[in-house]
């Protein structure tokens, strides 16, 4: 009998604005390959379309975001997503799809823990996003304080490396089997209440 197909992957990128996802998630589309969901474009998308900016475009972006993940895993294919995910129930919707289509999720943290070159590339940077705020240095550090501790498995990406070391480190990480021996749950969920 021939083998089954190997489960769909889903690898989500996360980590606080400027730290370096998109850069990876784009990185890691290419080399995999496979499409790249970013919540960002997204909204703007959304708040171009007429969209208020008023309403939960955020909330809405990440929704269309998981869904469109959720239709490439339907296909038996890869799908790299590119989002903040500072809260648990982002980070758990992304389990749950993964899940809803027996696919392998992946978290990989983006982290710069140079805060001057961090702050340099969050002010330097320009984006291809018509309409969409640059957020300050400021708005990062509240992001910082407010950004859920993580409680499951993931991988830490220090963008103080090069890109292609990190696609690097991250496909191997992507190759290897999930270890019985931590945490199992969606990286991110909330700790069991006892
Ligand atoms: N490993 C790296 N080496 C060199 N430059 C990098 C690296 N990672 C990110 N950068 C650069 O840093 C800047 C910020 O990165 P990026 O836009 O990917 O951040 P982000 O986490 O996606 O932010 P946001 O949440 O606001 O979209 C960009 O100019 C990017 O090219
Ligand atoms: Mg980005």
């Amino acid at each position: 009998m021939p083998a089954p197909p190997p489960a769909p992957l889903l690898v989500v990128v996360c980590g606080l604005p400027g730290a370096g996802k998109s850069a990876l998630a784009d990185a890691l589309g290419r080399a995999l390959p496979a499409p790249v969901l970013s919540v960002d474009p997204v909204e703007a998308a959304l708040w171009r379309a007429g969209v208020g900016r008023e309403q939960p475009t955020g909330l809405a972006a990440y929704a269309v975001a998981q869904e469109l993940a959720g239709r490439v895993l339907a296909l038996g294919q890869a799908v790299v997503a590119d989002a903040v995910n500072d809260v648990h129930e982002a980070r758990a919707a992304w389990a749950d799809v993964a899940r809803r289509h027996r696919a392998r999720c992946r978290f990989v943290e983006v982290r710069c823990p140079d805060e001057r070159l961090h702050r340099r590339r969050l002010e330097t940077r320009v984006r291809d996003l018509d309409g969409f705020p640059e957020p300050s240095w400021q708005a990062v550090q509240r992001r910082r304080a407010a950004f859920a501790d993580w409680t499951g498995e993931r991988l830490v990406a220090d963008s103080r490396r090069p890109l292609p070391e990190l696609v690097s480190e991250v496909l191997a990480d992507l190759a290897r089997p999930s270890d019985p021996a931590r945490p199992t749950g969606p990286a991110g969920s909330p700790p069991p209440r006892s």
